[in-house]
């Protein structure tokens, strides 16, 4: 196995190591930690079916299924992320399966709209765009860093604020889009989480916390107060140099942190180009926490 840093404050590439085999505990404790340091991992060069990203993912804890039917695979434990459909027909950009990939060219972590988020995600390219085709790329951003170089004035006014995540929000983006189904709208109702978040493997570091396809209301505040407060942060991450952007090569496996990044897919020529790749979710373990969480933080 070698490691490389990539360029960015975070996120590692590591290669010569082949995930369709069976890991030792020594590289699987390796890999957990690197993860824990870095956030982002890309591995190169993988050859993984189904069955073996599935079984990859489990080594970092429970998966998260997906309630939405249309967008799994065999298992609702793998999202089938690709413009082309699962039998292999390339889809025009106006089909409901392509619009939900625009979805994903908002920064966002994923699920942010449940009340349990996902730790980490793992996608696999499977079709890659060609070198001469512009975009296709998916972009991170570290918010530990975007929330360390906020002005102080705003990092106290963001420190008891939450948003309000919801799933059906993707559908007012795209109002072409059927309505979300009985079973989505009863199942994944609107949450709110903090915006300034802790993270439990660093020492409950702070980080932003906001996402761009899931709303954009802050809790207690009017409508118009709220989505200003959210576009001047969109605004700051767009503008932020704590990103890393990942041009796919076939057989990249890139896993990171939900915790701590925010990603986004860069827009391309979808009518002319294939895309197609298969993502698993380790599901997170515990609702988010935040500063008010902390008994310092706490004034009778
Ligand atoms: C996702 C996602 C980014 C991309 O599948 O959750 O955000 O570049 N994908 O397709
Ligand atoms: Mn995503």
């Amino acid at each position: 196995m070698i490691c490389k840093s990539l360029p960015g404050c975070f996120g590692i590439e590591i290669s010569k190591i082949d995930l369709s085999s069976s890991l030792s505990n020594d590289e699987i404790t390796n890999i957990k930690k690197l993860f824990q340091d870095f956030h982002l991992i890309v591995f190169k060069e993988q050859n993984l079916n189904d069955d073996d990203q599935l079984k990859f993912t489990e080594y970092f804890g429970e998966l998260e299924e997906f309630p939405e039917a249309d967008k799994t695979k065999e298992s609702n434990k793998t999202y089938h992320v690709a413009n082309v459909t699962v039998e292999g027909k390339h889809l025009k950009e106006e089909d409901d399966q392509v619009i939900f990939q625009k979805v994903n060219q908002r920064w966002h972590t994923d699920s942010s709209y449940r009340f349990i988020p996902s730790y980490a995600s793992l996608l696999y390219g499977i079709e890659v765009l060609p070198d001469e085709a512009r975009g296709g790329e998916t972009e991170f951003v570290n918010m530990f860093k975007v929330y360390e170089n906020l002005e102080d004035d705003l990092k106290t006014k963001l420190e008891s604020l939450h948003m309000v995540h919801y799933y059906e929000y993707g559908r007012r983006m795209f109002p072409n889009l059927p309505p979300v189904s009985a079973f989505e709208r009863e199942n994944i109702p609107p949450v709110s989480h903090p915006i300034i978040r802790l993270h439990p493997d660093r020492n409950n570091k702070r980080s932003l916390f906001f996402t761009a396809n899931a709303g954009n209301e802050i809790g207690g505040m009017k409508q118009e107060e709220g989505a200003s407060l959210h576009s001047h942060l969109v605004d700051i991450v767009e503008n932020s140099s704590f990103q890393y952007k990942h041009r796919w090569e076939k057989g990249d496996l890139v896993m990171w942190d939900n915790r701590c990044l925010l990603h986004r897919a860069i827009p391309y020529d979808m009518n002319k180009y294939r895309r197609v790749f298969r993502r698993t979710t380790v599901a997170g373990s515990t609702a988010i926490k935040g500063p008010f969480l902390n008994p310092e933080n706490i004034r009778n």
